[in-house]
């Protein structure tokens, strides 16, 4: 077994660093110092300082810091990464979620509710909305999470989205082309161009990323193609809803293009998978997609057999997964997908940072930032073997103790 110990990044000299010892089982992420995938260690201990992990180890060998927090045997992972939220809208759609329970199909036209209930809200309450979601994940150990526009669809309405999320989290995401606004009902084309225009204009200076639903219903894949080519001349990396409700282009794009991940995911031939495995793109699946819309889940043993990066992450929406919960998608994952509890916590984890090219998340390692889950449970295995079940003991995020 290794240790490693870095020199603490800079920081406020007021900040204490921490011990955290008596972690009976710890989820590293970081093959170089423990076992497995998860790289797991037992009776561990973690030292951060200045909003970094500066040392991972075996807890007798573990060195002094200022303050001590003391696990009691009670299993550490990584915070969540959650890749893949639409947080940004007004209102909610139970009436739909009713119907569909009661039988009736899930369409992406469903989309065009929250868009008139999102314009005509204030900034204001579209900002409570995303922090009170925000925060909502952070209580159930997510610390870092993705947020697209695509509830305005006019110019004004997808800028200030991004806007508003730009203030929550730096993984923003222009989805202006999440379907046809309703002004451009006859008019797609139209569409697409003020998309890869003038909306990409105002809406770029607050994003990261460019994203597009390519779906029957949607974009076809030309389309998609228009949108994430023009996001990426004006220096956004593309991500695509790809392949959800149907077969499609969705995947092969993403790859071709190069994107950070295809998500969904869920009706994918021999050679989709053969092309992600082939590839950088992560596959991100959205169990809780499938969960609130009744619908069969993605195969993630075929992905995962055939190599391919897998994340899961909640889709969170009011649409298709009003869920912010990644400890529901891991145990869904688990039971639903065939996916071990070891692969569906990576997924969530390091499977997510993948997703979104973050190297300082979703591990535990020197030179990460400090953030941790600390679950009321011995081992990470418990958040798909008690299902449903609060087990959030205690979260930092960027070294600061936020519950
Ligand atoms: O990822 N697929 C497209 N967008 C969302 C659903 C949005 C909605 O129904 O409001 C999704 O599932
Ligand atoms: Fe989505």
């Amino acid at each position: 077994m290794s240790t490693h110990s870095t020199t603490a990044a800079p920081g406020s000299p007021a900040a204490p660093s921490t011990l955290i010892t008596g972690i009976g089982s710890l989820v590293t992420n970081d093959t170089a110092h423990g076992t497995g995938p998860l790289g797991l260690l037992t009776d561990a201990a973690v030292v951060i300082d200045a909003g970094t992990v500066v040392w991972v180890g075996p807890a007798g060998a573990a060195q002094a810091a200022d303050e001590r927090f003391d696990a009691g045997g009670r299993a550490l992972l990584p915070g969540f990464v959650d890749s893949h939220a639409h947080l940004v809208f007004a209102g909610d759609r139970t009436a739909e979620f009713n119907a569909r329970m009661s039988g009736q199909a899930y369409s992406a036209g469903g989309i065009r509710t929250t868009v008139a209930a999102t314009r005509a809200a204030t900034d204001a309450e579209l900002d409570a909305n995303l922090a009170r979601f925000v925060r909502e994940a952070l209580h159930q150990g997510t610390t870092t999470v993705e947020c697209k526009s695509g509830y305005g669809l006019t110019v004004e309405d997808e800028a200030r989205a991004l806007r508003i999320a730009a203030g929550h989290t730096p993984e923003t995401t222009y989805l202006g082309a999440h379907v046809v606004a309703p002004e451009f009902a006859d008019d797609p084309a139209g569409y697409v161009d003020l998309v890869t225009g003038e909306m990409l204009d105002a809406c770029a200076p607050y994003a990261r990323w460019v994203d597009v639903f390519c779906e029957n219903g949607a974009f076809d894949g030309d389309q998609a193609r228009a949108v994430l080519t023009a996001g990426v001349a004006r220096g956004l990396t593309p991500r695509v809803h790809a392949n959800q409700l149907s077969y499609g282009p969705g995947v092969q794009l993403a790859v071709e293009l190069g994107a950070a991940s295809a998500d969904h995911c869920t009706h994918l031939t021999d050679e989709d998978v053969a092309a992600l495995a082939g590839s950088a793109t992560v596959a991100t699946l959205l169990p809780g997609a499938e969960f609130s819309t009744r619908a069969a889940y993605p195969d993630a043993r075929r992905l995962l057999a055939a190599g391919a990066t897998v994340a899961l992450s909640t889709d969170c929406n009011p649409g298709s997964s009003f869920t912010s919960s990644m400890a529901f998608c891991i145990a869904v994952a688990v039971r639903e997908m065939g996916m071990t509890p070891d692969e569906a916590v990576h997924a969530a984890t390091a499977g997510g940072a993948r997703a979104l090219r973050r190297p300082d998340v979703g591990l535990i390692a020197p030179g990460a930032r400090a953030d941790l889950l600390l679950l009321d449970a011995p081992s990470h295995v418990h958040l798909a073997y008690r299902p449903g079940v609060p087990l959030t003991a205690a979260v930092w995020r960027a070294g600061v103790r936020e519950l």
